[in-house]
């Protein structure tokens, strides 16, 4: 079906929008377009408190949920925070882990982050674990250093995933060009596979994040290095959602599938 040497992933990060009735309308739309065999697999991250209705609204379609972040520790006097079981039973089967506005709002460092996504795996969560550099860093050449650090003790398990996502690209209508994001997804593989392997490292998918819309998604999938997207603003219209999916269809083919 794809020349592609990783199975590619559509993730939407609704952050802090949507209701549930939101969310429900939303199922609907997104199952009613859906191709029966959708190029990617697909993934939304509604917030904590909407993830049992649109883990339902989608039971049985290969859509899953996931939650926008977890604690490290199983369970404990943690008020305001999620754990990997309780995502597991509201019905997630993913996690982001360490978004830049998580790191920004609450002071996640690198170390919690890592701690976060060893939760999430040893809970049987699919973690995908954020980073990139801030506008400051890019300016000042450190780009590499950067995500360099936030990958330094990454754990090597074939369930995890990681996400390029830009600081200064996210929610700013500033998309990477396809350059930069390959080159820092080129970067992110060939540090991890002097760490932990070549096989690992071509195993790993890295998804990219930052503005994406159904205008630029094409010209970004065409990379090799990119293997699918972490959507925010756009995830959250179905019809642009899919239009984002078809970006991994084979060429030629119907993104719709066929009737
Ligand atoms: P935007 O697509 O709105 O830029 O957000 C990207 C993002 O942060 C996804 O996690």
């Amino acid at each position: 079906m794809s020349d592609r040497a990783r199975r590619p992933v559509l993730a939407g990060n609704w952050k802090m929008h949507r209701l549930r009735a939101e969310a429900a309308d939303y199922a609907v739309a997104l199952r009613a377009g859906l191709p029966a065999e959708p190029p990617a697999e697909v993934v939304l991250f509604p917030s904590f408190l909407s993830i049992p209705t649109l883990a339902e609204a989608l039971a049985g379609s290969p859509v899953e949920v996931g939650g926008q972040d977890l604690h490290a520790q199983p369970e404990g006097a943690h008020t305001g925070d999620v754990s990997a079981a309780q995502l597991l039973d509201a019905g997630c089967r993913w996690v982001l882990c360490g978004h830049s506005e998580r790191r920004r709002d609450h002071g996640e460092t690198d170390a919690r982050v890592i701690a976060k996504a060893r939760a999430a795996l040893a809970a049987g969560l699919r973690p995908i674990v954020c980073v990139g550099e801030s506008r400051d860093e890019r300016r000042a050449g450190q780009t590499f250093d950067v995500l360099d650090r936030q990958v330094a003790e990454l754990p090597e398990d074939p369930a995890l995933l990681l996400a390029y996502e830009p600081v200064w690209a996210i929610g700013t209508g500033e998309t990477a060009t396809p350059e930069v994001a390959a080159d820092a997804h080129r970067f992110l593989r060939e540090r991890l596979g002097r760490r932990l392997g070549e096989p690992y490292a071509c195993r790993l998918r890295i998804l990219y994040g930052g503005s994406v819309t159904p205008d630029n998604a094409s010209e970004l999938a065409a990379r090799a290095d990119i293997d699918g997207f972490l959507v925010g603003g756009a995830s959250l219209d179905p019809r642009r959602f899919l239009a984002i999916l078809g970006a991994f269809a084979p060429s030629g083919a119907d993104p719709r599938g066929t009737p």
